[in-house]
């Protein structure tokens, strides 16, 4: 195992980096969540990457650069205003979805003629990046459909012996995976909330559109924008429902479940009286986005019949909250 954060950093990132020239697979830590990278102009690594996560075949990568040279390389056609995005949200948690180059395997884009493309903050990721001198294609560091990793010790539960190292680093600042955007069609789109929020991307793109699967189940057979929005996600074996409604309320209605657990603001948990997990606070969705992913992996841990989580609200980095439960809880919501 690599280890960035006993010291050694130079020497890991050189180890990684070396892995990733030979066509192996290493987790990164990123600002966002652990990704599980490979290099975006091998076919080879990343069937591996597919293979390790048990990811579905059509559902495309996003291509990890570390400064605005690499972009060129990757990506053809750049209009105007994803340069302004990059500008203003890189390096950062947004990536745009563009035309893409013929350098890129084929296999990161899944068959369509676009590429996902973004920079990360973090710096042992970008420091990664630059060293292997590769634009690096990294889905979230999970077997698919669990919650994305937050912590390598959620990489380490997931992917052991299925990759070749992973670089430890500390858990990830965000805490839920970046602002999707498509820059190709006739109108901007956004194709997944996070913490570069829809409010912050107006300021640039007045005309961008929140695409229906952003709050709503994909219905069968209708292509999606995105194809990873189709795959159901995030899961606790546990059923799951997202509870709408105040405090309160919400407090009342859990109140009278006997096997369940409620996953609740810190605010509202004195008054609770059966089983809870805190995720934050309402005060600041920044929190609840930094522990959704890990509240939802320990769920199953309480051993209840059901799990009721009050539901954040949809603005800010709060719709980017609210889109990953809606689909942990497969779109059972209850109003209050
Ligand atoms: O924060 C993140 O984005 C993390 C870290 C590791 O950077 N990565 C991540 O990757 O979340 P992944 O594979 O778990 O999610 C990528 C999403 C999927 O929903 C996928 O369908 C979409 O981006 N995507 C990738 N390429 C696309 C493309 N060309 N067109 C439309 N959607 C695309
Ligand atoms: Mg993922």
């Amino acid at each position: 195992m690599l280890d960035t954060l006993s010291g050694g950093y130079e020497n890991s990132i050189k180890t990684a980096s070396d892995i990733l020239r030979c066509g192996g697979i290493v987790a990164i830590p990123t600002e966002t969540v652990y990704g599980l990278a490979a290099s975006a102009y091998s076919d080879e690594s990343i069937k591996k990457v597919f293979k390790a996560k048990g990811r579905p075949q059509d559902n495309p990568l996003i291509v990890h650069i570390s400064d605005m040279e690499m972009l060129y390389e990757v990506a053809e056609d750049i209009p105007r205003k994803a340069i302004e995005c990059a500008n203003r949200f890189w390096a950062g948690p947004l990536t745009m979805v563009l035309k893409r180059s013929g350098k890129i395997a084929p296999s990161v884009s899944a068959g369509l003629d676009t590429v996902a493309v973004r920079m990360p903050s973090e710096k042992t990721a970008r420091d990664i990046i630059k060293r292997s001198g590769l634009p690096l294609a990294a889905p979230s560091a999970n077997t698919s459909g669990l919650p994305s990793p937050t912590s390598y010790t959620h990489v380490i539960n997931d992917l052991n012996g299925k990759i070749d190292a992973i670089v430890l680093g500390n858990d990830c600042n965000v805490g839920v995976e970046s602002t999707v955007i498509s820059l190709v069609g006739k109108t901007p789109r956004l194709l997944r909330p996070g913490a570069v929020t829809l409010e912050q991307l107006r300021e640039i793109l007045p005309d961008i559109e929140v695409d229906k699967a952003v709050l709503s189940r994909p219905q069968e057979g209708v292509k999606v924008s995105s194809p990873g929005m189709k795959y159901k996600h995030y899961a606790p074996k546990t059923d799951t429902y997202l509870v709408e409604g105040v405090s309160q309320n919400f407090i009342n209605f859990v109140n009278t479940k006997s096997d369940a657990l409620a996953v609740c603001f810190c605010e509202e948990s004195d008054k609770i009286s059966i089983k809870k997990a805190v995720y934050g606070s309402q005060k600041d969705e920044s929190t609840l986005a930094k522990n959704v992913f890990k509240v939802l992996r320990d769920a199953d841990c309480f051993g209840v019949k059901e799990i009721y989580v009050h539901a954040p609200s949809k603005t800010g980095v709060g719709l980017a909250v609210y889109n990953r439960l809606i689909r942990a809880a497969a779109y059972k919501v209850i109003i209050l």
